[in-house]
Order: structure tokens, then C-alpha cells, then sequence
């Protein structure tokens, strides 16, 4: 394995920012983590790459940043139950396809989420009603501190909404290096969402298969939110805060039209999209920074954008909310 020097950062990022990484290995089998374990790099900064759909480099990375490019799926099946492993530097829609085309239920909802199988745990990712933590039986994850592999169970991953301990407790500590998905070929498709039933309803597919789903799942997405492939962007931007009821309705005084999903008796989820809308952002453009005109949520890179410059805007947007809603957003994105 080789370390590589002063590498340039643009084409390893969806938002398509320029930065320079100091050192930069990329890591094609897992066994290579021990290399780099034994020499010593994890006791100064480094940051783990999967398919850079999810980070704004704001500045050059003084550190070393590790590329998870490991491949592989394999499945058994054991009654109804699939298990499906993937390594971390799979494209996570690529598993959503091999699941589709062996016609495995349970993944087809979160096709198109951009980035890698190492990164699903991470951030918990989820679309259209399903979440991974609805999925995942293991993860296996290199221990940089001990230099050492260890398997969670989906329990020990603390999952929550788009969090996991890997982004809060253990920020950092762990590299994924493969996934378990543990499928079942009773599971019901779940077509709830309702831009799923409608698009069903218009293609007049009244008993969707999952490869139906997947591609209406796909389209939604594609007609909603920008290609990285040729338009910079990292998804959401924020996170859906999740307030309480109280609050909620003290809002809704003043904005009966608010979006809200309730969590729990005490809490509701709020549609951030529809704050930032609310406050005049939708399609503005900044520079070379632009609010998706289709999805408030996702801020967008026009070409030439910094990191800085996106990181500013997001600045101004939570101040914005802030102002008019009493609200804190909370980026989803990882800022470097
Ligand atoms: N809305 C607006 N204006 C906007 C955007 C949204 O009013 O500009 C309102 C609409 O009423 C809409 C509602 O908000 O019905 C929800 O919007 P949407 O269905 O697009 O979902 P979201 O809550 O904004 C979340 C995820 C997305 C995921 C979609 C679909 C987060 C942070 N984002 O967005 O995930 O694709 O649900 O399930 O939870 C991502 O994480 O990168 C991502 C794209």
C-alpha cells in the first residue's frame, strides 16, 4: 500500500470543493488497516473516506485521509432469512441492485442514496420510510486505537435518526469494512411514503415488485435532488430537527402549514426543507453557491464554489431559521 502525498481532494468529494490532503492512502483489502496501523498513522489526524458524498472540506486536511475502496458481496440464505455482506467500499446502489435483481425485499426504498456500504451504518441513512437500522444484522469495523477488527450486532451501533456511536461516541475511532444485511423474503414492500404511492398510481402499478419500487424510488430522487455527477452536492445539508410539541404548537399559531412528522408524545420531526424554504432560500444563489430550486435542503455547488463559501451560506440559513422559527438546524454534512 502505498502513502500518496499532496493529493488533490476535488474528484474524492460530491461537493466538488478543491482541497489538498497531506497524506492519502487508499485501501483496496481490508488486511492493508494493519499496515497502516503499524505505521503509526492513526496516532496523528486522519478521516475516513467512502464515496465523499457526505463531507465539505472547508480547508486543505493536514492529515492523512484514508480511502475505503475494498469490494465484494456475497449472500446465504437460511430459511426466509438473507444475509447479504458487502464490503465498506462498495457503492451502496450497487447493493441495492444486486438485492433487487436476486429479488431480496428490504433495501429497494433507499436506492440512489449516494455513497458507500462502509458509510450506511455511519450516519444510520435512510429514504422513503426505511432506515438501515432496519436492515443491518453486523457491522465490521477496524479499531484504530487498538489496531484490532470487532463486529457490532445492530443493538451495540446505538442507532437513532441519521446518527450512530460511530458519528457520536466512537466519532472517528472506527474504519467499516464490511456490512450484514439481514434480509427476509416475507417482507412487505413499504410504498407509504406518499410520492412513492402516487408515482405507483401514475405508472398504474397497483401490485409493485421491488424493482417497481426501486425505480420509482429512483425517479423521485432524480427528479428532486441534483446528480453529483454533474451538479456538486452532498444530499441534505441539515438534518430534520426534531422539536417538542409544545413548541410545535406555539408555531403552528403563526404557521398552520408547518410540515411535521410526530416521533414520539413529547416530539415532532420537522421538515428543514420547508424552514429554509419558508425563509426565502429556494433557488437563491450566492456566488457560486445556489439552494436547490427543487429541494430547499440541499445546498449545490454551481462549479467553482469553496468550501468556506458553502459552509458560510449553511451559516446564514441556520441563522435565518433560527430567527424566524426559534429553531437550531443541525448539519448533516461532515465539516472538515
Ligand atoms: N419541503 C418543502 N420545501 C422544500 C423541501 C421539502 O416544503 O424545499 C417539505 C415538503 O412538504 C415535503 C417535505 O418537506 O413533502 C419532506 O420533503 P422530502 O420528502 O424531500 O424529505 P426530506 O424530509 O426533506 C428526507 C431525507 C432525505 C430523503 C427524503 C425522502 C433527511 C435530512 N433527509 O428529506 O435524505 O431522501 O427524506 O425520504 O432526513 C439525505 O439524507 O441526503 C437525503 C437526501
Amino acid at each position: 500500500m502505498e502513502l500518496q502525498q499532496n493529493i488533490l481532494l476535488k474528484k474524492h468529494n460530491t461537493f466538488g470543493v478543491q482541497a489538498i490532503a497531506k497524506q492519502f492512502a487508499e485501501i483496496k483489502d481490508e488486511r492493508q488497516l494493519i499496515e497502516l496501523y503499524n505505521t503509526g498513522i492513526f496516532k496523528n489526524r486522519f478521516f475516513v473516506l467512502g464515496g465523499g458524498s457526505n463531507v465539505l472540506f472547508t480547508t486543505d486536511f493536514e492529515g492523512t485521509i484514508i480511502k475505503i475502496s475494498t469490494k465484494g458481496i456475497q449472500h446465504f440464505i437460511e430459511g426466509t432469512n438473507i444475509y447479504v455482506t458487502a464490503a465498506g467500499g462498495e457503492v451502496w446502489n450497487d447493493l441495492v441492485w444486486y438485492c433487487v435483481r436476486h429479488d431480496f425485499p428490504g433495501l429497494e426504498n433507499m436506492a440512489l442514496i449516494p455513497g458507500t456500504v462502509g458509510a450506511s451504518p455511519i450516519q444510520n441513512i435512510g429514504a422513503y420510510g426505511t432506515e438501515l437500522m432496519d436492515v443491518m444484522y453486523t457491522c465490521r469495523a477496524f479499531d484504530t486505537l487498538t489496531g484490532v477488527f470487532k463486529t457490532f450486532n445492530n443493538k451495540e451501533c446505538g442507532f437513532s435518526y441519521r446518527d450512530s456511536i460511530f458519528k457520536s461516541k466512537h466519532k472517528g475511532r472506527y474504519i467499516i469494512v464490511s456490512v450484514t444485511y439481514k434480509l427476509n423474503l416475507h417482507t412487505q414492500r413499504n410504498t407509504s411514503y406518499g410520492a412513492i404511492e402516487s408515482e405507483l398510481t401514475k405508472r398504474a402499478i397497483s401490485n409493485p415488485t421491488i424493482k417497481d419500487i426501486a425505480e420509482v424510488v429512483s425517479f423521485i430522487r432524480v427528479e428532486k435532488l441534483p446528480d453529483p455527477k454533474t451538479v456538486g452536492n452532498a444530499g441534505s445539508f441539515f438534518k430534520n430537527p426534531i422539536i417538542l410539541n409544545t413548541q410545535l404548537e406555539n408555531l403552528k399559531l403563526s404557521y398552520p402549514n408547518i410540515v411535521n412528522y410526530p416521533i414520539d408524545t413529547m416530539h415532532s420531526k420537522v421538515a428543514a426543507g420547508w424552514l429554509i424554504e419558508q425563509c426565502g432560500w429556494k433557488g437563491k444563489e450566492i456566488g457560486e453557491v445556489v439552494i436547490w430550486k427543487n429541494q430547499a435542503l440541499v445546498i449545490t455547488n454551481k462549479g467553482n464554489a469553496t468550501g468556506k463559501e458553502i459552509f458560510q451560506v449553511s451559516k446564514e440559513i441556520i441563522d435565518s431559521v433560527f430567527n424566524n422559527f426559534g429553531i437550531e438546524l443541525e448539519r448533516e454534512v461532515n465539516i472538515l
